[in-house]
Parts: C-alpha cells; structure tokens; sequence
C-alpha cells in the first residue's frame, strides 16, 4: 500500500493561514543536515553524550524509539504474523560459549585491523580511505605509519559469574541467528512445525568494530531482525528467490524507491564462511550504495556444526518418505538500526516556498511516522478543548499536544517530526464543531467536525502495524 500525499493544490485555506506555495523541493545530499535533526528533535543522538560520547553507541529519543518500533512492528507483522510457516522467538543476549565455537564466529569472525606507529590508532586495513583524527595534516588513514595487518576478531567478550578465570567468559551475541538455531528442535517440536518452515527474532547483536561511522550505519550494538527458513535441500533456490522478493517487497512498502534501492550479489570470495550463496539489498544513502539487508543461503552450515559441537542430532525426519536430513536454511537478516537509517534519510525534503522561507518535512509513510497527529489550539484559551480532544485521540493513535507558540513555527515542527496530520482548534471550534486538519506533504487543509476526527486520522493512517 504507497502512500502517495496529494500534488500541492491551489485548494482551500483558512483565512488565518498564509499562502504556502513551493518553488524548490530538494532532498538530504549530505548527512550533517540529518545528524543535525536527529539530535534536535530526538530521533538519536549520542550515547552517553554528556561525557563526550562512547565511540559506535548511539540513544533513540522519543521519536526515534516510535520510528524503530514501528517498523518493528511492520516487519514481525509481515514476517510472523502474516505467515503460518514462521514462528517468532526472542532469546537471550548472551548464549552458551560452545555456540560461537561451532558458528565459526571464534575462529572466523575477524577484520584485518592496522596500527598507526605514531597516532596510536586502529584502522581496518580493507578501509583505509578514512580521515585520520589524530593527524589533521595527514589527509587519510593510508597516510599514516601503519603496522602489518593482523585479524582482529569482532565480537566483545564478557565474564559471567563471580569469577575471573577463562572459562568464564561469554560473547554478547555477534548475529541474532544463533540461538534460533540451537533452539530449532525445541520450537520445532513445541510449534509442531514441519520443513519448510522458519523461526524469526528481533534483537540486539554486538560487534566490536574496528571503525564504526556513517552515523548508526556501523554501530558496535545494533538490532537485527532475522528469519532462519528451513527446508529440503531441493528446495534452497525456490526459497531463496521467494524470500529475496518478499523482502524487497518490504523495502518499497517502507518506501524506498526503485532509484534508492537495488540487490547486489556475493562474488564467491566475498562470501561470509557460513554462505553458500547471499544478496545484499543495498539502500543509496547520501554516502553511496550500502547494504542494509542481507539474503544469504547458509546451507547445512549451523545445524550440522551444532549436532556436532553438542554432540545432538538436528537432523529430521520426513514423516512420508522417513528420508533422514539435516535442513538447508535459507536466511534474511535485516539492520533495524540500518533501514532506520535509510527511513530517516529517504524522508528527509528540504522546501523553499515562493517568497524564500524554507521547511524540512520528513515524509514518513503514515504508518511509520512516530506520531500520528498532533493537536494545536490556535491560542492558550482554546487548551481545554484542545486537550481534552488530543486525550481522546490517544486512545486510538500517538498523539502530540503543543499550545506554544505561533501556528506557523508549531507545524514547522511537526514538519520536522514528520507527523502527518495538525488539527486546530479555532475560535470557531465551539460554534461550528469543526476543526481544521492540515496534512504534512501538500499542506491543504479541511475542515472536520470534532466527532469525526479520530475516524478521519485512522482511515488515512492505516493500519498496518
Ligand atoms: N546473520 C547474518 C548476519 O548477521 P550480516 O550481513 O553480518 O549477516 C546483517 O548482518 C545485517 O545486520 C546487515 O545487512 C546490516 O543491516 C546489519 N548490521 C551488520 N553489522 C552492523 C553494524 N556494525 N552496525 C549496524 N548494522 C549492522
């Protein structure tokens, strides 16, 4: 379902509202204006910022926290909820040590990784084409005196327990996808499933990367939603194609144009040491093409490797044929903190109006936005009205109040928030009933009686998540 806001007609006006037309509509080129916002209108904004930051750790505000769960929401309504085939778990952050020795993740979970001599500092050797911050002189990362590369392995160790011996320690999960498998048999059985069939999860994962940037793009914690589909070995190509059109199908409904969006596949030396075959879907951000969705077909990898590391047989057995196998999976893993991203940058449109003012509107589809609506009374006299009718609202959608200030730089705020509907409480509200609801992207406005309001919003909202 696209939403697709009216073209800007010359249309209606309340007569206390000036003439807004549109000369220039550009969209987000750089990613400081984006920073910018986020911060100042909390989408996100650094991790223990009153302290300097903490280096790949980033806090959602109150608008982001609604955008990440929102399309949350989307996805596990598409990928659970929808199927029959799929069953939803949530596990634990930190799993059984044994599990990332069979996963590979200890053995071949790592970057190459350089020292600079002189700056102390550590760069992947694969991307050395980043500013050094020590050295203003020296232009790039390569400038500097590097030491040989060495592996470098990403995934950040912690001590369970009181003691501090080796076996203590434990991995914050690297990817959500492990637990799912060593869970397979119990949910398995528990949901009396059969092949084909996939268990999904959202959750945070964990990874010490050696240069985190592009804002949350490359993030040390983040969150992953991720399906693990299982199935007959015959049947690995029919899913994976069913999978990669089901999941860039999700991408245009979040939408992401076809000029932003594209699949790239795995050459086969690029692949992960779990893939027998992947796809990226790469979103274009202001700092090029990048993945925000990986399609990968993980063979027989992590079953085979947990039946042998627990000593445990994942196998199953076909019920008609009583063929004994262990199942092929077929995984889509998607960065939730990524596609946030991609949402935050594909909205974000910058107007010039005819006489020279200028609005940012971030246009979020409306089922997305992080809030719904707001209600502003023209003047502080109209607040009890005013508030009684946006404590209405909030039963049926998220609803912001705002009393303060003038109109024009109250919806310039929402604008910025990219909330898709005002409504105004007038002077006119107590005689006539009605108030004015102006949407976001065309800015026309229509005046509705106050008992059709809620119908109205929830109509044009939707109801997807
Ligand atoms: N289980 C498979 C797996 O983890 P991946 O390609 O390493 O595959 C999947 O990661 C997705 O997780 C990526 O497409 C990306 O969106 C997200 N992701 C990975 N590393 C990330 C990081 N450091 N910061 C933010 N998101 C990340």
């Amino acid at each position: 379902m696209a939403y697709t806001p009216a073209a800007i007609p010359p249309g209606y006006r309340r007569e206390s509202m000036s003439e807004e037309r549109v000369a220039q509509q550009s969209r987000l080129t750089g990613m400081d204006e984006l920073v910018s916002l986020c911060a100042r209108r909390g989408f996100i904004f650094q991790s223990s910022e009153i302290y300097g930051g903490i280096n790949g750790f980033w806090d959602y505000g109150p608008l982001g926290t609604e955008l990440k769960n929102n399309l949350k929401a989307l996805w596990w309504q598409r990928v659970v909820r929808e199927r029959p085939d799929v069953e939803g778990i949530d596990t634990a952050i930190i799993a059984h040590p044994r599990t990332w020795e069979a996963s590979g993740h200890v053995e071949h979970f790592t970057d190459p990784m350089v020292d600079c001599r002189s700056c102390k500092r550590r760069f992947r050797a694969d991307q050395l084409d980043v500013p050094c911050p020590e050295a203003p002189k020296k232009r790039q990362a390569s400038d500097c005196d590097l030491t040989e590369a060495r592996n470098f392995n990403l995934m950040l160790q912690t001590q369970v327990g009181a003691s501090e011996e080796a076996a203590s320690i434990a991995y914050l999960r690297a990817e959500t996808c492990q637990p799912i498998f060593t869970g397979f048999k119990r949910v398995r059985e528990a949901a009396r499933q059969k092949i084909p069939f996939g268990i999904a999860q959202i959750g945070k994962a964990f990874r010490n990367e050696i240069n985190p940037r592009n804002f949350t793009f490359r993030s040390r914690e983040f969150e992953q939603a991720e399906l693990e589909f299982f199935c007959h070995p015959s049947e690995r190509e029919q899913w994976f194609a069913h999978w990669r059109d089901q999941r860039l199908d999700f991408h245009r409904e979040l939408g992401f144009g076809d000029d932003h969006l594209r699949t790239r596949p795995h050459a086969e030396d690029e692949l992960a040491h779990y893939a027998r075959a992947a796809l990226d879907i790469e979103y274009l951000f202001p700092f090029g093409w990048q993945e925000i969705e990986g399609i990968h077909d993980r063979g027989d990898w992590d079953l085979s490797r947990h039946g042998e590391y627990s000593g445990k047989d994942l196998g199953i057995t076909d019920p008609d044929t009583k063929e004994h196998y262990v199942p092929m999976v077929i995984e889509t893993s998607v960065g939730v903190d990524r596609t946030c991203l991609a949402l935050l940058a594909n909205a974000y449109v910058e107007e010039t109006f005819e006489g020279g003012e200028t609005r940012v509107v971030m246009r979020f589809h409306p089922s997305l936005a992080p809030l719904k609506a707001a209600v502003l009374p023209l003047s502080k006299k109209l607040a009890e009205p005013a508030q009684r009718l946006a404590s209405d609202l909030r039963k049926e959608l998220n609803v912001f109040y705002d009393d303060a200030g003038n109109i024009g730089r109250r919806y310039r705020r929402q604008d910025e928030a990219g909330t898709p509907f005002c409504v105004t409480l007038d002077f006119e509200t107590e005689s006539d009933g009605k108030v004015t609801v102006r949407e976001r992207d065309a800015m026309t406005q229509e005046r509705i009686s106050v008992d059709a309001v809620a119908a109205y919003l929830l109509a044009r909202v939707g109801d997807r998540v």
